[in-house]
């Protein structure tokens, strides 16, 4: 069939077949920046800046819509993990600050600085990189240091010996110190607080060698929330933004931005006994409805959730039955369609909210993370490129 027999058919040639989408609020982002941004300004004195972390594609939200709306929604500038990722906003045309927190590799460091990125700078041999890659040109980085995370950054054991290189390479203007915090949403803050001390006698190692940082920061969205000492200069806030209480029962008023959503694309009855999906590992008990959803593990949806996680249809939860296969689920309609309401083309939602002439719920990146034994972040993460991200309400309610 030419291109133009098959338009006229009604059949797309290209485009989005599959029912299966993510729905990406972003007015639930702005809104989430908003609830953040509020929170922080209610201490009284000057709040500090926010950069939104959109590294891995802004938590699987999309990199490039997540910025476009937050710039507009007043955000100060972005956090990324690869040059890959700097880059590609820069690409989209934002033009705020770039922070490049851990990915500056091979030449990585002169494709950082050609696209206006900043790099963040944590070993020794980053100081001839940068040198190599700008002779004496000025060059402002953030010097990571390590205050307990053990993953990243200048030791306070390295540092003086860090400060002395730098001297040596007055063209290095260090505009900002940082460090992370590894266990901000914990019980207990007091290995926070011995990171916080670390942290400052850090910058006291700096300003004793005569470097004056412009800007501090340590502030996850964890610590943005609960630890008002942490917050200094700079916030750099992920998961809130997408909705996710960063430890329990933080940020009431956070509103989940991701919804994964499908369509039933079989209704079928099966007699009591019958085993369903790879492996038989469900059994019927009762004579069944099933309903048939295109959404698998290679979507995101994980394997581990098998006769495990719940789905919702017309608003009510329905169980999730035999092995989660590549792209495709069983889920138990038996007491839905009982009352005669399950239909091809009926509305799954996977993760987020569903209202329907059943009811009203919302499954959480929280509750599915709790199911799987993960945290929230692989949870949006994991939702797979061959999921179209589908956005709406692109001018928030900021
Ligand atoms: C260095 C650094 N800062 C900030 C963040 C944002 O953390 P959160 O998503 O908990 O706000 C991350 C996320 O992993 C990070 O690695």
């Amino acid at each position: 069939m030419s291109d133009a027999a098959s338009r006229s058919a009604g059949v797309k040639s290209t485009g989005v077949h599959r029912p299966t989408v993510a729905e990406i609020d972003l007015g639930a982002i702005t809104h989430n920046f908003g609830v953040v941004r509020d929170h922080l300004g209610d201490e009284g004195a000057a709040p500090p800046r926010i950069y939104a972390v959109v590294k891995a594609d802004a938590y699987g939200h999309g990199a490039v819509p997540v910025a476009k709306a937050l710039a507009q929604a007043g955000v100060d500038g972005f956090c990324v993990a690869l040059v890959e990722e700097g880059m590609e906003l820069r690409d989209a045309g934002i033009a705020l600050p770039v922070l490049v927190m851990s990915g500056l590799y091979g030449e990585g460091l002169g494709a950082a600085l050609d696209a206006g990125l900043t790099p963040v700078i944590h070993d020794p041999s980053q100081l001839e990189a940068l040198a190599r890659a700008r002779g004496r040109a000025a060059v402002g980085v953030h010097l990571k240091v390590d205050t307990g995370m053990g993953r990243l950054g200048v030791t306070l054991d390295a540092l003086p010996g860090f400060v002395a290189a730098l001297a040596d390479q007055r063209h290095v203007v260090v505009e900002g110190l940082m460090t992370h915090l590894a266990t901000a949403d914990a019980d207990d803050l007091a290995a926070t607080r011995a990171q916080l001390a670390a942290f400052d006698r850090a910058d006291g190692i700096l300003g004793a060698a005569g470097f004056v940082p412009a800007v501090r920061h340590v502030a996850a969205s964890a610590a943005a929330f609960r630890v008002p000492e942490a917050r200094r200069d700079l916030v750099r806030l992920g998961i809130a933004l997408y909705g996710v209480a960063p430890f329990p029962h933080a940020g009431p008023g956070l509103l989940p931005a991701m919804r994964l959503r499908t369509e039933v694309i079989a209704v079928r009855e099966v007699p009591a006994g019958a085993r369903i999906g790879y492996g038989g590992a469900w059994r019927t008990g009762r004579r069944s409805v099933l309903a048939t959803l295109p959404i698998g593990y290679a979507d995101g949806f994980f394997r581990r959730l098998s006769s495990e996680a719940e789905v919702l249809l017309h608003g009510q939860r329905c169980r999730v039955v035999g092995n989660v296969s590549m792209d495709m689920t069983s889920v138990d309609v038996t007491d839905l369609a009982a009352s005669g309401v399950v239909r091809v083309g009926d509305e799954a939602v996977l993760l987020g909210a569903q209202r329907g002439r059943a009811g009203f719920d919302c499954i959480r990146a929280e509750e599915i993370a709790q199911r799987v034994g993960t945290i929230p972040y692989e949870v949006l993460t994991a939702v797979s490129r061959r999921v179209p991200r589908v956005y709406r309400n692109p001018t928030g309610h900021v």
